[in-house]
């Protein structure tokens, strides 16, 4: 390991890391046994490491590049932790945008080609966009493959059209990291939301209802008032049921109950979602992702899941 070690994140990243790391063995586990070509496909994702000093600023998630870069501990990423699973999956994409990180996931590569299990065509960095190269991928036949995706981005990176072809494969269970945090920031109180803004929002949740959804008119004092919005009373409970009814509009199976990040000041940072594409394999997929959702939000059920 070198000192290009990737600075992000606090508990919530473990949590995260954890609960995908457990659906990761039980997706491993069943798809052994069955006769499908099936992947771990991490889009975002970083250097296979993380460091363990993190301030939470949630200016330096959003423009992490901005962040210097200094050198504590590490711990494994989830690229890393993938590479780990056991049984292994028949093929890893690692998807990296950075030039260093990419570099670092290349270093990663060739740690685990040392090991017998291992063989260079079972895993694959690419240094690209992760929108492109997943609406690309999705848009090949997928009769006899199914894959693993890991969203992991720090903001709204993620497009709508992106989701769309993941669910449209039927053959993708995807976790994602929603940005509860940003997009709330992003939200101004009186609905005044500048219009490069407006657009991205529309390219993030796909379509310009979200609008009505997270603002409502503001009683008029007067008949000659303006027209005055405002933002809805709960409004991260009504972020999170609106992503997860998109979601839910698309997938065949999306987990009810999304993990609630938040940092040490207990804000609200991300939604750690779930939904499976495939029409026969979603319920079941879905039963076990909430049961590991469970067992994170109650850590006592964890023992149930061995
Ligand atoms: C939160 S970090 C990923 C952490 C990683 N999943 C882990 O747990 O170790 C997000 C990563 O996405 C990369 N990234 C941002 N936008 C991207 C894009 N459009 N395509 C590919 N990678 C991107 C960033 O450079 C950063 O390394």
């Amino acid at each position: 390991m070198n000192n290009l070690g990737h600075r992000f994140g606090g508990n919530w990243t473990e949590q995260k890391l954890e609960c995908v790391g457990k659906y990761l063995h039980a997706y491993t586990t069943i798809m052994n046994k069955q006769h499908f070509q099936y992947a771990y496909i991490d889009a975002f994702a970083g250097t296979g490491y993380r460091d363990m000093e993190n301030d939470e600023d949630t200016e330096e998630l959003m423009f992490p590049d901005l962040v210097a870069p200094e050198v504590v501990s590490f711990h494994d990423g989830s690229a890393r932790n993938a590479l780990e699973v056991e049984p292994p999956f028949m093929k890893y994409v690692f998807i990296e945008k950075n030039t260093n990180r990419y570099a670092e996931l290349e270093e990663l590569k060739k740690e685990f080609l040392l090991k017998a299990e291992f063989s260079e065509d079972m895993i694959e960095c690419r240094r690209e966009d992760a929108n492109e190269y997943l609406k690309n991928l999705c848009g090949k036949n997928w009769k006899n493959h199914r894959a693993l995706v890991f969203l992991d981005p720090y903001g709204m990176q993620v497009d709508w059209k992106t989701i769309e072809s993941i669910a449209g494969t039927q053959a993708i269970d995807l976790w994602i990291l929603f940005p509860l945090g940003t997009v709330n920031r992003l939200l101004k109180r009186n609905g005044e939301i500048r219009s490069s803004l407006r657009e991205r929002l529309d390219l993030f949740f796909g379509e310009p209802d979200w609008y009505e959804v997270f603002y409502q008119l503001a009683e008029q004092i007067s008949l000659f008032d303006e027209e005055q919005w405002q933002k809805t009373g709960d409004i991260f409970t009504t972020i999170e049921q609106y992503f997860i009814e998109r979601l839910q509009g698309i997938f065949n199976g999306v987990a009810a109950n999304p993990l609630l990040l938040r940092n040490s000041k207990n804000v609200p940072l991300y939604l750690l979602c779930f939904a499976a594409g495939n029409p026969k394999g979603a319920p079941i997929a879905v039963k076990i992702a909430q049961e590991i959702l469970e067992g994170m939000q109650n850590p006592s059920q964890l023992t149930l899941l061995g």
